[in-house]
């Protein structure tokens, strides 16, 4: 039996390592135990803690949801008011800011601390004597809302800070944020279980910080970036924000890697391309970047005006959501028939570019998130993905708003549209018949990772399908039907670039088996699945008469693949087209099929990022995939090497993270070459 010291004692010991997996997990994002191991502790301290339960304590790890839901939430004055930034939009912005911290300083040039501007909430926490007692909503920064029990589910918020050297009174800020994977996820329960999805992440994280039952709260994917202190009783060592910040680290508190000293304003913009280029890699989604003043002397010197500091900004990148006016739905018919409902909207400037049109995916996106001509909307552009509408402004809604309705016939070729059960989108039945089709499966063929035609762009081959001088890939090859002369004679062309284009499509005449496969545009056969097809089989013919049974035993392919690829070789019209290429000069080396070939990275996934010298990504790509590699976009415990070339971005940073071996262009070749690296 054991004795109550015992049980005191294992509580203790079961704490104290239960706070060192938190923080590796949560905080520095290095889980050191599995998952099940983790559990297994806290259940272990759970079934103490029955046992005494005159020992839980308010820090113990099993306390983080506990408390009965609130009827509201009280008030918090802040002892040090929770202030705001000033904002940049432009680089002119952040000189004339630079030159107001030069000059009030009477330097040269100044040292900043840069870190993200994370789209979140701002909360304060207050620890006293290391403990977490409570934790407030900014508010109007002068009185804030007491959140304390919604904060205590986040995981990455400690409870009680880590060593002794903390002040006893210590206020730290920082922003509540939500993942895009945890908002993903979120969104995704709340459309299963019939509820309204959140708009963005911020608003996901804003809602569940201000619920007033924490066990809600508790199930919502919230964490937690420190970027400052209020109030400190006692000063803090070092002399800079980062010495600040570095503290904030030691004590077991989350603060942002990408936060950085840079020198002058030059650096501060270079912090600022750079953190724009990795923005949509970023697990979060960030608004702009923060500089600081890094010297806390030099800070104090500038003070504040009003309610911001005259020592730090925030420079902002263009707003990633705004609101327009959707002026009508079109229907555009892609490479496969789908018909895409596509927004058109009065022209607006978001993410940096201006906006006319905006995808609307399919029918039943129309239809939940309810969207009619005439409406406001909420356009999204993030990065380089293509334009959204996320939502309408219903209040704004006029009464004369039309709804959509998917047309029965296609609007190009007039061809009857079918929509098959359990799929979500409409297709136009005409095939090749319909032109939009012919237009797409053409750009296809000819685009930089298919045939790779040079010059051959996409409004040349609209211009070519509409003169009806184009019908299919073929007659790209055939100079009795495209001849020098009308291609010469197209807008922007000319006698130079007729030539140019022929070349390019005459050296396009050499090529592989895996791109010609892919060239074909079947469904659901991209280039990996191109490139498996083409290593398994080695020939053409061999892919084209396979049976079920045979092309279910390539990796990767499932039976959908296969009912695409068996309806589109048993269609006469597609075998045609391939034997008029061949004819036309089209070619490629057979491939040494599977069975004959070594495949020594066979079941070892690579990840490959930045540029290299030697080589294009995609031709590594394709070469690992031939020794039976497989080549993934994302970086996981799982992932065997890293492929970095220059410039890598923020994959590198994972990889050393999670302890996955990093391999340059060099090691590479040699790995390719038939040699063996050591990790
Ligand atoms: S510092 C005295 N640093 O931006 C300076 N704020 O527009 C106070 N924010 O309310 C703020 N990331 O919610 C600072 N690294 C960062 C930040 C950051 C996000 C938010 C914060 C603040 C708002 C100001």
């Amino acid at each position: 039996m054991p004795t109550s010291t015992d049980i005191a004692v294992s509580i203790a010991q079961l704490r104290v390592e239960i706070n060192h997996h938190n923080h590796y997990y949560y905080v520095l994002d290095d889980p050191q135990i599995p998952d099940a191991e983790y559990d297994r502790l806290m259940q272990r301290l759970q079934a103490l803690e029955l046992q005494a339960p005159e020992l839980i304590t308010p820090d113990s790890p099993t306390q983080r949801v506990g408390a009965k839901p609130l009827s509201g939430f009280a008030e918090v004055p802040h002892a040090v008011a929770m202030l705001s930034l000033d904002n940049a939009f432009s680089d002119d912005d952040m000189l004339a800011f630079d030159a107001r911290v030069t000059k009030g300083l009477e330097v040269d040039e100044v040292i900043y601390c840069a870190e993200p501007k994370l789209d979140g909430l701002a909360v304060s926490l207050r620890y006293e004597r290391g403990l977490l007692v409570r934790a407030a909503t900014r508010g109007d920064g002068r009185v804030g809302e007491d959140i304390t029990q919604n904060v205590r589910t986040i995981n990455s918020v400690p409870l009680r800070l880590m060593g002794d050297e903390f002040p006893p009174v210590l206020e730290v800020r920082g922003e509540v944020y939500m993942s895009r994977a945890g908002f993903d996820a979120l969104n995704k329960r709340q459309r299963d279980h019939e509820e309204k999805p959140f708009a963005n992440p911020r608003n996901a994280a804003a809602g569940s910080l201000r619920q007033l039952d924490p066990k809600i709260t508790a199930t919502r994917p919230l964490a937690m970036y420190c970027y400052g202190v209020g109030e400190v009783d006692e000063a803090l060592s070092g002399a800079s924000h980062r010495d600040i910040l570095a503290c904030l680290k030691e004590w077991g508190l989350p603060v942002s890697p990408e936060t950085k000293e840079v020198r002058g304003v030059a650096g501060c913009l270079e912090y600022y391309h750079q953190i724009g280029e990795k923005r949509a890699a970023l697990p979060y989604e960030i608004d702009g970047v923060v500089f600081k003043v890094n010297s806390i002397r030099q800070q104090q010197a500038l003070g504040f005006v009003s309610r911001a500091p005259r020592w730090a900004i925030a420079h902002k990148f263009p707003a990633q959501e705004e609101m327009t006016r959707l002026i009508d739905i079109d229907i555009q018919v892609g490479r496969t028939g789908a018909l895409t409902p596509v927004a058109r909207l009065e022209a607006v400037f978001v993410g940096g570019v201006t906006v006319t049109n905006a995808t609307l995916h399919n029918e039943d996106e129309v239809r939940r998130k309810d969207v009619r001509a005439g409406d406001m909307v909420v356009v999204r552009r993030a990065g380089d993905v293509i334009p959204e509408v996320v939502s309408v402004v219903l209040a704004a809604r006029p009464d004369d708003a039309r709804a959509f309705v998917m047309p029965t016939d296609c609007p190009v070729c007039g061809s009857e549209v079918r929509r098959a059960e359990g799929e979500a989108v409409s297709r136009c039945s005409g095939g090749l018949y319909c032109s939009a089709q012919r237009k797409e499966a053409i750009k296809h063929f000819a685009s930089r990772r298919a045939m790779d035609i040079e010059g051959l762009g996409d409004k040349l081959v609209e211009q070519l399908v509409e003169m009806g001088w184009l019908n299919s890939v073929a007659d790209l090859y055939d100079r009795s039907a495209l001849p020098h002369e009308k291609l010469a004679g197209m807008a922007r062309m000319g006698d130079k670039s007729a030539d140019n284009l022929i070349a390019a499509i005459d050296k396009s005449k050499q090529t592989t088996l895996a791109r010609f496969l892919f060239s074909l545009g079947i469904r659901e056969v991209g280039q990996t699945t191109a490139q498996s097809l083409a290593n398994h089989f080695g020939k053409l013919p061999a892919i084209m008469d396979a049976d079920e049974e045979a092309l279910l035993a390539v990796a990767d392919v499932g039976p959908v693949v296969v009912a695409n690829l068996r309806a589109f070789f048993h269609e006469s019209h597609n075998r045609e087209v391939i034997e008029s290429l061949q004819r036309l000069g089209v070619q490629w080396p057979d491939v040494a099929a599977k069975r004959d070939q070594p495949q020594p990275l066979a079941g070892q996934i690579f990840v490959l990022t930045g540029s290299m010298e030697s080589m294009t990504r995609d031709e590594a790509k394709a070469k690992l995939q031939a020794l039976g590699a497989k080549v993934t976009a994302s970086i996981s415990k799982k992932t065997r090497y890293l492929v970095v070339g220059a410039d890598p971005g923020s994959k590198r940073d994972k990889a050393e993270k999670l302890g996955v071996p990093i391999l340059d262009e060099a090691a590479l070749e040699s790995l390719l070459a038939g040699h063996s690296v050591t990790d």
